[in-house]
């Protein structure tokens, strides 16, 4: 398995960093996860889009532009043996002794590695995950994608100590996001989604998911969803570049629905297979 750090590709155990950089020590620093299929990375423009934002957010100038970026990314794709990928791609404010303000001159650290990407089979599809719900604890800034996740891992742990895979957060009374994905809603046959703020990450696999109802005419709205809606959800879905569309059955231990995977969920999955598919050919 290949990386690239800072300007070198290098086997994954060859890639090391100081014990200084501002990632290991504060968590200063921004990602992103792109999936990549049959060699091409998936949206790669919206990613590098979110990550631009990202670190206008932290203040960090983007060392590359998007032809860099794209230039080196396709490069170290080529470099991995299996084809279907997870990338990631990692940008912190650099080694400088530590101090909580920023570094006069530092040039940042970029690190990225490709891992086999590993998306839900059908069968899991078809069974559905559950899922519980605690209060969303995390800072104002989580539509930033930063590298300090401690709120998120600690979260997320709840589902897993539940047997569960994700946690889905409120904050006042209303859903924000899952600990590592977006959530959607299905009420009377219409997909719900929370709007796009400073409380949420915009998922890539968010945005694909709402055009995709736009564009087939399924009945959709995105407006603030309430603990009492979500709990009185016909569906519930997760969404994220490596879960794709994951339908929800249970939440803290109640049926979600009919307890089984709704239809828009398969439905909104055979539009998204398709379309991943339409994307890579062309
Ligand atoms: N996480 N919200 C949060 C908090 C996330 O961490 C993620 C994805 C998403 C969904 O974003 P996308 O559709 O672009 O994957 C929403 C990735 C997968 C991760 O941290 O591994």
């Amino acid at each position: 398995m290949n990386a690239y750090l800072n300007g070198d590709y290098l086997p994954l155990a060859d890639a090391k960093v100081s014990v200084l950089d501002r990632g290991f020590i504060f968590g200063d620093g921004v990602y992103e996860l792109v999936p990549v299929y049959s060699h091409k990375p998936f949206r790669l423009d919206e990613h590098l889009r979110r990550l631009q934002g990202s670190l206008d957010g932290i203040r960090l100038a983007n060392p590359h532009d998007a032809a860099g970026w794209r230039e080196r990314i396709l490069k170290l794709i080529d470099l991995q043996d299996v084809a279907d990928q997870s990338l990631y791609i990692q940008v912190t404010r650099g080694v400088a002794p530590r101090d909580h303000a920023f570094p006069q001159t530092v040039s940042p650290t970029v690190f990225m590695f490709a891992q086999p990407l590993v998306t839900a089979t059908p069968a899991q599809k078809a069974a559905g995950v559950c899922a519980v719900t605690a209060i969303d604890n995390r800072w104002l800034r989580c539509n930033i994608k930063a590298i300090s996740l401690l709120a998120n891992i600690l979260l997320r742990q709840q589902a897993v100590d539940a047997d569960c895979a994700e946690t889905l957060m409120l904050r006042d009374g209303f859903l924000t996001e899952g600990a590592a994905s977006n959530i959607f809603v299905v009420k009377d046959g219409v997909l719900l989604a929370p709007p796009p703020s400073n409380l949420m990450l915009t998922g890539i696999t968010y945005d694909v998911v709402r055009e995709l109802a736009v564009a087939n005419g399924m009945p959709h709205a995105v407006r603030a969803i309430s603990e009492s809606e979500l709990r009185a959800a016909d569906e519930l879905w997760m969404t994220s570049s490596t879960k794709e569309i994951m339908p929800i059955v249970r939440l803290d231990g109640a049926q979600v629905g009919a307890g089984v995977p709704g239809p828009l969920a398969q439905q909104m999955d055979a539009l998204y297979q398709a379309f991943k598919q339409a994307v890579m050919r062309a």
